[in-house]
């Protein structure tokens, strides 16, 4: 995972009422029409349940580059010393902690309805929070894994969460958790910035990108490589129209790589998307 410098805007920036109606009727005409659709999210959908974002105004490394420069060197620590990661992992404050508790708000429900009523064929998100399985989506794709999970870093196998007493391993002085398939080390399924995004998640999702003939990018500012590409795969077909929905302009929408933007918040946007999908009555709901 690689960071491209962007300047960021910091302020959300709200289009008159009536060009936010038509951007959302128009949406709404596409993704209605559209034989194969696919959301790609980013932490700009879970702010709204209360996980801030991490270079929006509020973001996480906006308010603590450190805590960035940290997250950049976990993954080389991982691989020299697994077992001391796991000990820091079980001691040390996590900047995870509490994201379990968190609730899907309703751009996170207007996704998992779109895709229930067959709208949205996938849902590929960069978020670990879980918040989208909790919403109900089936076809889901979490490209930096997530915070429920565990994965072998040999055979990739998925574990849940609490598949291993770690604390008991730690006492017992037997960390890093080996796993049971192969005996490769297990470490937490979030993939961290360095390391490489699992390769059944890579290929499925670039197979999607391949397959869409309409793309819903909600809530990311698009700089994260290789999940920034997914959109440039998709435009380089025919007959492909990708909308953003985020707060600000993106590399995207200023390369001319998405078809449109609509400016405001996923939580507020989504919700009114599957309004006009449904007065459309174009889709059996
Ligand atoms: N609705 C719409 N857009 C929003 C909202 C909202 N409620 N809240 C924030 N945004 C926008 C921000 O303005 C910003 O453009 O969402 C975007 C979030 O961008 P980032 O904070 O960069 O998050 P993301 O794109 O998901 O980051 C990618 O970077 O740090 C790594 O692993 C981490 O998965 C993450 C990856």
């Amino acid at each position: 995972m690689t960071l491209y410098p962007f300047g960021m805007f910091d302020s959300i920036e709200y289009i008159g009422s009536n060009e936010m109606d038509d951007l959302i009727l128009r949406a709404a005409a596409i993704l209605a029409k559209a034989k194969y659709a696919v959301a790609l999210t980013g932490a700009g959908t879970s702010t709204e349940s209360g996980i801030p974002d991490f270079r929006g105004p509020k973001g996480v490394w906006t308010m603590n580059p450190d805590a960035e420069r940290q997250a950049y060197r976990s993954y080389d620590r991982f691989l020299s010393d697994p077992k001391q990661w796991w000990m820091e992992r079980l001691t040390g404050t996590s900047m995870i902690s509490g994201l379990e508790k968190a609730l899907p708000n309703p751009g996170h429900l207007a996704l998992a309805e779109l895709e229930r009523v067959g709208v949205l064929k996938s849902v590929i998100t960069q978020n670990i929070d879980g918040l989208h399985e909790k919403a109900g989506n089936k076809h889901l794709l979490e490209y930096h894994g997530s915070v429920n999970k565990l994965r072998c870093t040999s055979c990739n196998a998925r574990f849940p969460r609490d598949a291993f007493d770690v604390a008991k391993l730690q006492r017992e002085d037997k960390l890093p958790p080996l796993c049971p398939q192969c005996g490769g080390v297990v470490k937490t399924d979030s993939v961290a910035f360095g390391e490489p995004i699992p390769p059944d998640v890579a290929r499925n999702s670039m197979v999607e990108a391949w397959r869409c003939d309409c793309m819903l990018i909600c809530g990311t500012s698009a700089v994260v490589y290789p999940f920034a590409s997914l959109p440039r795969i998709a435009r380089q077909k025919e007959g492909v129209t990708i909308i953003e929905v985020n707060a600000v302009p993106t590399p995207l929408t200023e390369e001319g790589i998405s078809d449109f933007i609509i400016r405001g918040k996923t939580g507020e946007i989504l919700p009114r998307i599957v309004a006009e999908i449904k007065n459309s009555k174009s889709i059996p709901f």
